[in-house]
């Protein structure tokens, strides 16, 4: 079993992974990031397809927008790519694109319940992009992670995990968000060996 990481950001669940001694295969990223510098120094095979060539011109500020995003093109792409490394696996490890189901379907379907998320929030409750600072404007008074089988639907699909943390008094973003990934660089890992493990590969 092949596992492919996509990251987004500064990383640290894949570094757990790694230290978990997860198969990790290739790391994909949608922009340049430190999760791409950790793969790299991994010694991994990494592929950087970047979301920005697949979107509209930049807008006055010279960012490019949402708009003129080519989700479904981007996503076979990506899964093209992947698999053209030999993953059987996918796992998102704070990925900032949401796959679209050309994703899953891609190749009549090779990546269909092997994609793996894990979110910041105790879903259902809090899905999105803002969890965590959603779970303080609702006052709650404990938070956590959800590890999940991925489908076109954002935040939604099968929950294979979960683990509360609690809201401490004072908690800010950044805070609770860091209590909430200590525990996602537990859970995900280890999920992600039983899920493999059940897949008996
Ligand atoms: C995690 O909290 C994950 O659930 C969210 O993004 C964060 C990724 O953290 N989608 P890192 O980039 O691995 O440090």
């Amino acid at each position: 079993m092949r596992l492919a990481v996509l990251v987004s950001g500064t990383g640290s669940i894949l570094e757990a992974m790694l230290d978990a001694g997860l198969p990790v295969q290739v790391v994909g990223a949608d922009r340049p990031c430190r999760g791409l510098r950790i793969a790299e120094a991994a010694g991994l095979d990494t592929v950087l397809l970047a979301r920005s060539q697949w979107t509209g011109a930049p807008d006055a500020d010279g960012r490019t927008s949402n708009q003129g995003f080519e989700r479904e093109g981007y996503s076979r792409e990506l899964a093209a790519a992947l698999h053209g490394r030999g993953a059987d696996v996918v796992a998102m490890a704070g990925f900032g694109t949401v796959l679209d189901s050309s994703f899953f379907a891609w190749d009549g379907g090779r990546y269909r319940e092997r994609v793996l998320n894990t979110h910041p929030s105790l879903l259902p409750a809090f899905p999105g992009w803002h969890a965590v600072r959603d779970a303080l404007a609702a006052g709650a008074d404990e938070s956590g992670c959800t590890v999940h089988l991925a489908i076109p639907e954002v935040d939604a699909g099968p929950i294979l995990a979960q683990r509360a943390v609690p809201v401490r008094h004072g908690d800010d973003v950044t805070t609770l968000h860091e209590r909430i990934k200590a525990a996602e660089r537990e859970l995900y890992p280890a999920t992600i060996a039983a899920f493999v493990n059940d897949l008996n590969f």
